[in-house]
């Protein structure tokens, strides 16, 4: 099947309870693990591209090998998103340059420029059939060349939501209830720590997400810093050389708590680059020798894979869903 909008995706997840997986892809393999996963399991995905990643690997290597992912799993419903899409042109770009969505993230404008830029977003997005995700709060943390720091983050307010979706006619919408980007998402101050020494961080504002629901019924939300920070990955990569400490993620109970509710799409990249990063550090530490990258991206692709099947079916109860 040709690549599909967030529409139908997110109108079933809303109905059924569930969140479709919005991963983040930069190169080859963790296309192919994502996919590989999602075609296994039965569950229609999103594969998402920041402004980061259209410089690194160049737009046009991103949706051929997002193509091939299509030839490869002729059945699996796949949208392929701009993430945190900083402008018009960008948006723009990536409508015309094969997208079947995008987010515009004005999120740090003031709230009537955030709207005046969304609106012109949409208007050109829907008249191509892509659909729009707009965002409203600012999370902490660090996205691109953006970092947020915790004091000046802000939790999306409830009673501006009405207005915004109405006048901006974005067809979905990232709030602020306490996640935040990257892998250290949490200070050790702010969390307690559990009988193993682990850092519990503080719970998710799912009152907000709720108060949003209720203005908004029917309507798609979405959870961006969305990564868990799996305490083995982190392990994995301290043990090899690398020096992670503190580092923290939202509880996965917690994710699939929203995914009940109105969340329809869930975040997630830092997760994957701590599944990739860890086994390759483990791979070289094991084998000093070697020097073939197919050898190490190897396991690093089957983790990635593996990871997301946990994800698929832990966090978001999407598998089955195709
Ligand atoms: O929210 C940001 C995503 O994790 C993308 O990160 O800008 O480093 O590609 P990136
Ligand atoms: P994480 O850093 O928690 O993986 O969040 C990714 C994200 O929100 C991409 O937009
Ligand atoms: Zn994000």
């Amino acid at each position: 099947m040709p690549l599909v909008n967030t529409k139908e995706m997110f109108e079933k997840a809303y109905n059924g309870g569930y969140a479709i997986g919005a991963f983040n892809v930069n190169n080859m393999e963790i296309v192919q693990g994502i996919t590989e996963a999602c075609a296994e399991e039965n569950a229609p995905v999103i594969l998402q591209v920041s402004k980061g990643a259209r410089a690194y690997a160049n737009h046009n290597y991103l949706v051929k090998l997002v193509e091939a992912a299509i030839v490869c799993n002729p059945d699996l419903p796949i949208a392929l998103h701009l993430d945190h899409g900083p402008d018009f042109e960008t948006c723009k770009a990536c409508i015309d340059g094969g997208f079947s969505s995008v987010m515009i993230d004005a999120s740090s404008k003031p709230f009537e420029e955030n709207i005046e830029i969304t609106k012109k977003v949409v208007e050109y997005a829907h008249a191509h059939g892509v659909t729009v995700e707009a965002e409203l709060g600012t999370l902490a943390g660090v996205e691109d060349d953006v970092q947020v720091s915790a004091e000046d983050s802000s939790y999306t307010r409830p009673e501006e939501v009405e207005e915004f979706v109405a006048k901006t006619g974005c067809d979905s919408l990232a709030i602020a209830i306490g996640t935040s980007h990257g892998a250290y998402k949490f200070k050790p101050e702010q969390c307690t720590r559990n009988e193993k020494g682990i850092l519990v961080p503080p719970p998710l504002r799912l009152d907000i997400l709720d108060e949003v629901a209720k203005k908004l019924p029917g309507f798609p939300i979405v959870l961006h810093g969305s990564s868990s920070v799996p305490q083995d990955y982190v392990k994995m990569i301290n043990d090899n050389g690398g020096k992670m400490p503190d580092a923290v993620g939202v509880p996965e109970d917690q994710l699939r708590e929203a995914a009940r509710r109105a969340v329809c799409k869930i975040n997630i990249d830092s997760d994957l680059r701590l599944a990739m990063t860890g086994t390759i550090r483990q791979f070289y530490n094991e084998h000093p020798d070697k020097f073939d990258p197919r050898e190490y991206l190897k396991p690093a692709r089957a983790n990635i894979k593996e990871l997301v099947r946990h994800k698929l079916i832990n966090v978001l109860g999407c598998n089955g869903k195709a």
